[in-house]
């Protein structure tokens, strides 16, 4: 078998080769099949986005017109999801009712998707974007005791969202172009970023060949970590924290350095940026731009900057190549834009599926092999079974 290389959280292993996405950690590029981050968040839309992600181009207008009509085919979710949901109870953090929701999908869909009839493939990748967006909004919906929306045809897939979510039977839901803008360019930041822990997760389970849902339910219960996407969440936490208790910025940044400590500064450093991670620009420049169009006055905005000033001219941070990553000023926009912090990982589960789906495509197109990681014992050697009276 030969001697076994060890690697703990594969920090110089590559698990598999890739078309999809390209990263460049030391200056900072972020590219989606070639095309530059700053320039799909400021030109495409996420259906767009994902379309190029998973197929490979991007999409003319009739690809996509007909891609999002695919997805409307799919939009309604069996009636039965919905007594799932009525298990829980209301205190259910929306991330474990997505990852469970998205495991159930196994049980309404049990034909399994061969990927590598084109046909099959399509058609499962337009019911995954559809169900995975309703079922999403739902567990908001059901934290809040909220009757249950459907999707509504009438309207694009990110308005959607936003119409799943915040619809009452008192009245439509209106949403302003600019929050439909910033939201699907938060998106279109979060669909895909190589071989992440969730991105790994669900190519490693999707090896065994188990399921697109059953895959995908496991990147979720990945990416609700504080240390991958749960990240969001927590920087809000940590910023309103700081601010109840009186906005001492540099008190943080010193407990964040402390090893007896265990707090870390949420938002901060990543496996591979190590000069600056090219969405948290673009998000930086999006949370300003939102915030003073709709006219938002958020303190928290101002202790983030703070917050982000001490820690850049810390040696502490200097030295390790710690910056603001993704998650740092996202939830200062979607606190804007009225979403619960408790919603947030579920917006970046949204906005990562198509990468997820995308990747799983890839993998299982590649015929990669099963992901089975080898390991050092080091437990103890050959000993002789103890009776029970003897032990
Ligand atoms: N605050 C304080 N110290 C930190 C931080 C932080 N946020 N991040 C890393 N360090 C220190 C860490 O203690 C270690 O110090 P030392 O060398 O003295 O032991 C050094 O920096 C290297 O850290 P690491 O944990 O070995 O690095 P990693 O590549 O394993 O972890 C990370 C990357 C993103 C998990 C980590 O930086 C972190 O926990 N950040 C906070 C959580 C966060 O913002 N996560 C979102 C990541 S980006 C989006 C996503 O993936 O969802």
């Amino acid at each position: 078998t030969g001697a076994i290389t060890l690697d703990p959280g594969y920090k110089n292993s590559g698990s598999c080769k890739s078309e999809i996405t390209f990263l460049d950690g030391e200056e900072g590029i972020l590219r989606y099949r070639g095309y530059s981050i700053e320039e799909l968040a400021d030109k495409a839309d996420f259906l767009e986005v994902s379309y190029l992600l998973i197929f490979g181009e991007l999409p003319t207008q009739k690809q996509l017109d007909q891609f999002e009509n695919d997805i409307r085919k799919y939009t309604l979710v069996s009636e039965e999801m919905k007594n799932i949901i009525d298990g829980f109870p209301r205190t259910a953090h929306p991330m474990g009712v997505l990852s469970s929701l998205t495991s159930a999908l196994t049980a309404f869909n049990p034909k399994a998707v061969n990927p590598h009839n084109e046909k099959d493939m399509y058609d499962a990748v337009c019911k995954t974007m559809a169900k995975f967006i309703v079922i999403a909004t739902w567990t908001y919906r059901k934290t809040m005791g909220f009757p249950l929306n459907y999707y509504d045809n009438t309207k694009g897939y990110v308005e959607n969202f936003m119409h799943l979510m915040f619809e009452l039977p008192t009245g439509p839901y209106k949403t302003d172009k600019r929050v439909l803008d910033a939201l699907d360019k938060l998106f279109i930041l979060h669909a895909d970023h190589e071989q992440n822990c969730s991105t790994s997760t669900v190519r490693i389970v999707g090896s065994s060949h188990a399921g697109l849902f059953a895959s995908i339910a496991a990147g979720v219960s990945a990416l609700w970590g504080p240390l991958h996407g749960g990240a969001n969440q927590a920087v809000l936490e940590m910023l309103e924290e700081i601010h109840n208790n009186g906005g001492d910025v540099a008190k943080y940044v010193l407990k964040a350095k402390d090893k007896d400590d265990p707090f870390r500064l949420m938002g901060f450093g990543h496996r591979v940026y190590k000069n600056f991670d090219p969405r948290a620009k673009i998000i930086k420049k999006a949370a300003d731009d939102v915030l003073s169009a709709l006219g938002v006055q958020d303190p928290l905005l101002d202790i983030a900057k703070q917050l982000e000033q001490v820690a850049l001219e810390d040696d502490y941070f200097k030295s390790r190549n710690l910056y603001p990553n993704v998650d740092f000023y996202s939830g200062i926009i979607y606190r804007a834009l009225g979403i619960p912090t408790e919603m947030f990982t579920v917006l970046f589960a949204i906005g990562r599926l198509p990468g997820w789906i995308a990747q799983w495509k890839e993998m299982r197109i590649n015929k990669e092999p099963i992901g089975r990681p080898r390991q050092v014992y080091t437990g103890s050697p050959l000993r002789p079974f103890v009776e029970k009276d003897k032990r």
